[in-house]
């Protein structure tokens, strides 16, 4: 089930997704007080690009109590040359650096050796994505199998040219990534999709209303039963 939210602006959807994230985390502390044992800790997809900064910029504004909490990350370039422009990177400085999270709990697909007999970032609470120009999540570009699991994958020429606004030049943006699938995706309980600007407002319709394609990726939403879209112009 899709639940569409148009907001006013880029802070107004910000905060809105940022009182989903709090409600998240105050919902498992709430337990563990009430219930005085041991609980499940929060779980979280986090994304990366410009879509989220507002958020981030939130949450480290509210000053939330993230020493339970699990996070999985989407994606990451496969290129150990580009370490400013590498996600982790960008986590660390945007959010990671200015919470308390336990930096053991942080988790990036590139760690999927980790679990040998489970999927990567499985079953989670709450998953946040951004939606590519092209209808991606993570670095699911369009053809992507929507029984994908995490896995190394090549950009298309679209992404590249999208993302190389982050990089000196065009031919400085890794061409490989490490993605999370679109299976472990729609395994989370909860999934929110944030769209900001004008120029995503096509694909963002085709992705919810059009037909459900794997050359659309984001149109497999349309088939999960628990998604709150937040998007503004
Ligand atoms: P953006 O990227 O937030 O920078 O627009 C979104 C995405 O490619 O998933």
């Amino acid at each position: 089930m899709l639940e569409i939210n148009k907001c006013k602006d880029y802070q107004e959807m910000s905060d809105a997704v940022a009182d989903k994230v709090e409600k998240q985390l105050l919902k498992k502390s709430e337990y563990c007080l009430s219930d005085n044992t041991w609980c499940d800790d929060s779980r979280f997809i986090l994304p990366t690009g410009s879509t989220p900064i507002g958020l981030y910029k939130e949450l480290v504004n509210r000053d939330l109590d993230w020493s339970d909490a699990i996070t999985y990350n989407l994606d990451e370039y496969l290129d150990n040359t580009i370490h400013e422009q590498s996600y982790f990177h960008f986590m660390n400085e945007n959010l990671f650096k200015h919470i308390n999270i336990d930096e053991d709990n942080i988790w990036f697909p590139y760690d999927i050796a980790v679990w040998p007999d489970k999927e990567y970032g499985e079953n989670v609470d709450l998953c946040l994505l951004g939606i590519g120009s092209n209808g991606h999540i993570a670095f699911n570009e369009p053809g992507s199998s929507f029984e994908s699991k995490t896995r190394v994958v090549d950009l298309t020429e679209q992404t590249i040219q999208d993302n190389s606004r982050f990089f000196p030049s065009i031919d400085d943006v890794p061409t490989k990534a490490i993605t999370m699938g679109l299976k472990p995706i729609m395994s989370s309980k909860k999934i929110i999709l944030m769209a900001n600007g004008k120029h995503k407002k096509d694909i963002l319709h085709k992705a919810l209303y059009g037909e459900i394609t794997e050359d659309v990726p984001a149109s497999i939403l349309q088939t999960h039963t628990n998604v709150g879209v937040f998007y503004c112009d």
